[in-house]
């Protein structure tokens, strides 16, 4: 069994999305693609014109979209008849499949936001699927404790605690982990895997290999292997996020990704021809 090593660190760029929201956007720019994850935002500020205009109602097509919020609240809407608050610790975990039209908009006009968000690939025998999504409640997620961590578990297992994606294409792994000061944080990962960190706070030291400095908002890319160890230099929090990749050719198209650019193509022309909702 080898231990996992640091294969790449990243520090995220600033971008804007949506009607002008700031963010750090890691995977989608470097790397542009972590099969089978297409994108990775950390968005968040105290400053409501950072978030206000937040995401108005926008397409979607081939993809998931994950959205994590750690402090604040979000409304969505979709073309599914999906509605709701977000508040601090809920997930909502969406297969737009053949097309959903969605909006994310600010519930708070001060204060601060905070969250994720991460795009996932699906292969293109899911890519026509009817759009549905899961929606995991804070207070129901799975959550180990121990006295020297916490792991909230959105997707996967740790120890007893269970996500409640099952049975999905890509395996995910996605934990929320809070590691106290000195402590060690382990779990085996499948070699098969793409797996990575985003540390967003604390300082962490992953592997036995001596590397640089791991402080706030970085994505590092591990390497496969087969045990994580991860110890806490201060009291850290970090995602630990992985899944098997898809290996199909892709293409982009804004908030679009399909196989081939003849997809994208159609896509387009479905939205636009008022036959993108089925
Ligand atoms: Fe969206």
């Amino acid at each position: 069994m080898n231990i996992i090593e640091i294969d790449k660190i990243i520090n995220p760029t600033p971008a804007s999305d949506g009607a002008g929201v700031k963010l750090k956007r890691s995977i989608g720019v470097e790397p542009n693609y972590y099969d089978p994850f297409l994108m990775l935002d950390e968005f968040g500020s105290e400053n409501p014109d950072d978030y206000i205009a937040g995401f108005p109602p926008h397409p979607h097509r081939g993809i998931e979209t994950v959205t994590y919020m750690l402090e604040g609240h979000f409304e969505h809407k979709d073309s599914i008849g999906g509605q709701g608050k977000m508040s601090p610790g809920d997930v909502q975990w969406m297969k737009t499949g053949s097309g959903i039209i969605h909006s994310e908009m600010p519930a708070m006009k001060e204060g601060k936001l905070q969250g994720f968000q991460l795009w996932i690939n699906m292969p293109a025998k899911l890519k026509m699927n009817k759009p549905e999504y899961i929606y995991i409640d804070a207070a129901k997620m799975s959550v180990h404790k121990d006295n020297n961590k916490q792991v909230k578990v959105i997707a996967g297992k740790f120890e007893k605690a269970e996500g409640p994606v099952k049975g999905h294409n890509v395996e995910p792994i996605y934990f929320d982990v809070e590691l106290n000061k000195d402590k060690e944080f382990s779990f085996n990962l499948p070699s098969t895997h793409n797996s990575f960190i985003y540390l967003i706070s604390g300082e962490i030291y992953i592997g036995e290999k001596k590397h640089s400095k791991l402080i706030d908002s970085t994505l590092i890319l591990l390497d496969k292997g087969e045990i994580l160890k991860v110890r806490a230099r201060s009291n850290s929090k970090f995602l630990l996020i992985s899944g098997k990749p898809i290996k199909e050719q892709i293409a982009r198209g804004g908030p679009f990704v399909m196989n081939t650019k003849e997809e994208i193509s159609q896509a387009v022309e479905d939205y636009h021809a008022g036959r993108f909702v089925k």
